[in-house]
């Protein structure tokens, strides 16, 4: 009877022989062919249209920001599906992408960013090149990372909340299970599944992680947008405090500041690297900046009012005597959050556009709602609206993960320390939660590894003061943590080609950090320890 909930096309019931031949567990029988493939039932959902072909080799040039160096995509089984959810007049997109040789016998789910639930071909593209079956799904949104404008409110002016719920969890789980039934029947065997996704991607993992664990065997999240419903507002605080001070500082006067503040506190650590290793230790006073600062060969006045926002800034939002989130961490850059233009003579501020499209559309509801001009009062009471509205549906942050550690599928998060969009400070919170819910980090280490790294911006892009070193082989380790039992203790940063130093480090387990030997190289990882 309940069949009738579901669209089962014709292709998919003559398909039989073929879904018999390849149910899990049962290895070695003759694969589908990309054109015999067929989908399962998938509770809650109608499936629109369903497209396969196989696709030659073709190369997908970079993209700044979102793909660093062109993906050579190779021969593919591509899958397009789009699907509703009865009720919700919406249409999801998925792409499937199954490599026709040298598949390296793992799925992989692929993450959004920003407004975007996933990238598509520009995370696929990578996944692919490297052997992987890989998914990526819009969740039904417009696929526009910059606004949500296209679908956050309906017709009426209401909140989308299907739309919202999509993007919020249901689209990691319904992509993933479709990806994965193909995957079974393209290749008639097991593997394992992973998830990797940073920023919007990273809360996706960890959404992952609290609600669907069975899906994966490992999950690798970056810089997760978690407590969204809070830090977004955070990210707000730099303007307000711009608009309470009434001015508008210029980038130089920010970066000038920020580059006093690692330049003293560099040395902290025993090295000089450009790197502050442990923002928390920095005691830099921006009042001692007050002057004439050298700032990339320019001289920058920093007066008594850019030295009291510096302060406030990294003091993080506070109103009526309430800390309300974390502040700017010492060494990151400042130029999104702290974002000002000058027009017409004179500086304007420029809210961080996820925070400011947050607030206009899901928690105003009004796309003209002057975001810039926001006060601490009503940042403080914007804060309240929107946890009380969406912390349920969005806050992404259950530190319940009981389920995961039940299945033994394995986690790793990493966060950089001068991520300059998501405050570090929430994912160590999260750790610790979870820490607190399992009786201790030893308990927590079994199956959730956390990897801070040390200079490095969101996700690894970005500009940043000194040096990065980027953590690399994150996925690789997760992989060998899961198949092989080799448990990540640390990871290697590498500093990005062209940057003006160049040298490695470990990136180590927390609560552990790198520390250097005192003897060796201090431009190599093994001349450090995680202690
Ligand atoms: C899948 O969708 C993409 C983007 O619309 C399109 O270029 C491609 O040809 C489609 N593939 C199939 C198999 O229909
Ligand atoms: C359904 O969505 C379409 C396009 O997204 C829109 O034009 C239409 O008005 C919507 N219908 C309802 C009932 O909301
Ligand atoms: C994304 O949305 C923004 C804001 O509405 C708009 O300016 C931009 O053109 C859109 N980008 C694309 C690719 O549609
Ligand atoms: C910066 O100021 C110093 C001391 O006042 C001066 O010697 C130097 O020439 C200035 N540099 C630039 C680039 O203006
Ligand atoms: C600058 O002035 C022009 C013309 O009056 C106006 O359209 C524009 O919005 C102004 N820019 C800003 C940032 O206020
Ligand atoms: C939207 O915000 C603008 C600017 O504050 C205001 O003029 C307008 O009345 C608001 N619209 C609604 C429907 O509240
Ligand atoms: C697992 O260990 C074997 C033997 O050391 C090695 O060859 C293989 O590359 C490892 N696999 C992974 C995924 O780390
Ligand atoms: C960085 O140093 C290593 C080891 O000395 C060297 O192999 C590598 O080519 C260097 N990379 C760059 C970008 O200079």
């Amino acid at each position: 009877m309940w069949f009738s909930r579901y669209t089962l096309t014709a292709t998919a019931l003559l398909s039989q022989l073929c879904l018999a031949s390849t149910v899990d567990h049962v290895q070695a029988k003759p694969p589908c062919s990309c054109s015999d493939l067929h989908l399962p039932p998938l509770l809650g959902t109608e499936i629109l249209s369903f497209q396969n072909a196989e696709k030659q080799a073709f190369t997908i040039n970079p993209v700044p920001l979102l793909l660093p160096t062109a993906a050579k995509v190779p021969p593919i089984c591509e899958v397009n599906i789009t699907l509703t959810h009865p009720g919700t007049n919406d249409t999801v997109g998925i792409q499937v992408w199954l490599p026709l040789k040298n598949w390296n016998g793992r799925f992989l789910a692929l993450g959004g960013s920003a407004w975007a639930a996933g990238l598509g071909p520009l995370t696929l593209g990578p996944a692919v090149e490297g052997g992987f079956a890989a998914v990526s799904t819009d969740a039904g949104l417009s696929g526009n990372l910059s606004s949500p404008d296209a679908w956050a409110l309906k017709d009426n002016g209401d909140v989308n909340l299907g739309l919202l719920t999509n993007f919020a969890s249901r689209s990691v789980y319904e992509a993933t299970i479709l990806g994965k039934s193909l995957s079974r029947q393209f290749y008639g065997k097991e593997f394992r599944t992973y998830w990797n996704g940073c920023s919007t991607g990273g809360r996706q993992g960890l959404v992952a992680a609290q609600q669907y664990p069975e899906l994966f065997d490992g999950i690798l999240a970056g810089a997760p947008a978690i407590y969204w419903p809070t830090y977004l507002l955070a990210e707000l605080w730099p303007q307000v405090v711009f608009r309470e001070e009434n001015y508008y500082p210029k980038p130089e006067e920010l970066g000038a500041v920020v580059a006093a503040a690692v330049a003293a506190c560099d040395g902290l650590d025993g090295v000089i690297d450009g790197v502050i290793d442990e923002p928390s230790e920095c005691q830099f006073e921006p009042a001692s900046a007050i002057g004439t600062l050298d700032f990339n060969g320019k001289n920058v006045t920093i007066t008594a009012q850019v030295a009291r926002i510096l302060q406030q800034i990294w003091t993080g939002p506070v109103v009526n005597g309430q800390q309300l989130w974390y502040g700017s961490l010492i060494g990151a850059p400042l130029w999104d959050l702290g974002a000002t233009v000058e027009a017409n003579g004179s500086r304007f501020g420029v809210p961080f556009f996820v925070a400011d499209t947050w607030t206009r559309f899901l928690l105003q509801q009004n796309a003209s709602f002057p975001t810039s001009a926001l006060d601490s009062e009503d940042l403080g009471e914007l804060f309240l609206k929107s946890q009380t509205q969406y912390d349920s549906l969005f806050n992404s942050a259950n530190p319940d993960l009981s389920k995961l550690q039940e299945t033994g599928g394995k986690l790793i998060v990493w966060h950089g320390k001068a991520d300059q969009l998501i405050f570090t400070q929430g994912s160590t919170q999260y750790r610790r939660q979870v820490e607190e819910a399992f009786g201790g980090g030893a308990n927590v280490d079994e199956f959730f590894r956390f990897f801070l790294a040390p200079g490095v911006d969101h996700c690894g892009l970005g500009e940043t003061f000194g040096a990065r070193p980027d953590p690399n082989g994150l996925l690789g380790a997760l992989i060998s943590w899961v198949e092989n039992g080799t448990v990540p203790t640390f990871v290697e940063g590498q500093t990005p080609p062209n940057a003006p130093l160049n040298f490695t480090r470990k990136i180590c387990s927390f609560p552990t950090v790198s520390s250097y030997r005192g003897s060796g190289d201090v431009n190599v990882a093994e001349s450090y320890d995680c202690i």
